[in-house]
């Protein structure tokens, strides 16, 4: 007879958990019969540890059982959502799942919250006055339904383990682990019902997957277990050398994205990345749902729909169905942003050569946009806006980020990490690519 210290052991002691096993203690999980402490030694074993592809499928379907799992077959349509697993600034989810269903997809994409220096689409999405994101079952079809796309987290139904584990991991270093982070993705998207993922692996210093090599072997575990469980799955390896777009802070994110969904000129050249990369993920999901017969064909839908505003209908549909109040969002200087505002300027002339994007993305945690527990609440109004990518040029004394902070922060110690975590070097190096590859 198992019992949850014999099955952390098991695990710290590297030997290969059974599918009933992990099924008793996700559910110990959830009955209340493992504490807390108990589930962080089980992650940190695992983290430490590692799993076999067999233990991967059984955690996640033990993941996946631990709530209800909607069935969408009565709503119309290809059913296709897409996934990141976690960057700074990156906010292609706002943009991407209106632009989506403007195309003809149905979008059912349950997200989660900020996770160790990452962003997350939940906390995003509240920095809309009013945005509900704890969506039930009903509410989430009909949404879907009658708009093409629902963005909703997870509740104490639907993937309420992950949920759990989620916030854990968040505080206690246990974030980085490719089978936490699989199963965490994937109970919670075969949980909302989707018929295809695409995934947008992350890559570089702002990713949980510093190397390719890193990257590679995280895509190759969420192809293969969701292969396993029967979801069509694409992923791609993206680059996370640097934030996505200009914006870095909820509030401020959210402006980024009505911008690039209402075409707006401000937008143009720090967005071009972010930009870029939503079209490249919608033509994915539409290949995957086969409203396309290729990438070309995908892209120039995708391009066409964000140009001729279809998108942005969609979006402040989206914002309406869920109770958000449009009046924040049209026009997003009605959206909050933090009193204090300082713009930090290059100390030196050259080119930007690295940024340190985890550090930037602690710098944002450090401000009041993330948590450092559990309980921590967020403030939307904080953020950062970035002048300069990797790869320009910059003189000395020029605007290199406008900082938005509270008054009663000090930013005399930010100053310094943030120089440090943007180098400038005297040659121009080559930029990484934006988009690697297709696993
Ligand atoms: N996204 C998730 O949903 N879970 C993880 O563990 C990482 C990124």
């Amino acid at each position: 007879m198992s019992t949850p210290s014999s099955i952390i052991q098991k695990k710290r002691d590297g030997k290969e958990l059974k599918k009933d096993e992990l099924r008793e203690f996700i559910q110990g999980i959830s009955s209340g019969e493992v504490a807390d402490y108990q589930a962080t030694a089980f992650l940190m074993a695992i983290y430490f540890q590692g799993m076999s592809l067999e233990e991967t499928v059984a955690l996640t379907e033990a993941m996946l059982e631990s709530g209800e799992r909607y069935d969408l077959s009565e709503i119309q349509g290809p059913k296709i959502d897409k996934h990141s697993t976690g960057g700074v600034g990156d906010k292609v989810s706002l943009i991407l799942a209106p632009l989506a269903a403007s195309c003809g997809l149905k979008v059912p994409m349950m997200s989660g919250r900020g996770l160790g220096h990452s962003g997350g689409t939940l906390d995003k999405l509240e920095s809309i006055p009013g945005f509900n994101v704890h969506l039930t079952r009903n509410e989430f079809t009909q949404v879907l339904n009658r708009v093409g796309c629902a963005m909703t987290g997870q509740t104490e139904k639907i993937a309420p383990i992950d949920k759990k584990l989620y916030a854990l991991r968040d505080v206690t270093g246990t974030v980085e682990c490719v089978p936490l982070i699989t199963a965490s993705i994937l109970s919670k998207k075969l949980a909302e019902g989707t018929e295809g993922l695409v995934l947008d692996v992350k890559v570089g210093s702002g990713a949980f997957m510093k190397t390719h090599q890193q990257a590679r072997k995280l895509a190759q575990s969420l192809i293969q277990v969701a292969k396993k469980m029967k979801l069509p799955c694409r992923a791609i390896l993206t680059s996370m050398n640097q934030p996505l777009g200009y914006a870095v802070g909820n509030a401020v994110e959210v402006r980024e994205s009505i911008e690039i969904l209402k075409n707006e000129k401000t937008s143009e050249f720090c967005s071009a990345d972010l930009k870029e990369l939503t079209i490249h993920l919608c033509a994915q999901m539409l290949c995957l749902g086969k409203v396309v017969r290729n990438l070309t064909e995908g892209r120039k839908l995708a391009h066409s729909h964000l140009a001729d505003g279809s998108a942005w209908k969609v979006f402040q549909k989206l914002v309406d169905a869920q109770g958000g109040n449009l009046s924040k969002v049209h026009p997003t200087h009605s959206l909050p942003l933090a009193p204090q505002q300082v713009t930090w300027k290059a100390k030196k002339r050259g080119y930007i050569g690295r940024m340190n994007t985890e550090e930037l993305g602690k710098i944002l945690i450090d401000l009041g946009g993330g948590r450092k527990k559990v309980s921590d609440t967020i403030d939307a109004a904080v953020g950062m806006v970035f002048y300069k990518k990797l790869g320009n040029k910059v003189q000395i004394g020029e605007p290199l980020i406008t900082l938005y902070a509270q008054e009663k922060t000090d930013l005399s110690s930010l100053e310094p990490r943030f120089q440090q975590a943007i180098a400038i070097s005297g040659t121009r190096k080559s930029v990484p690519k934006l988009i690697f590859e297709q696993i």
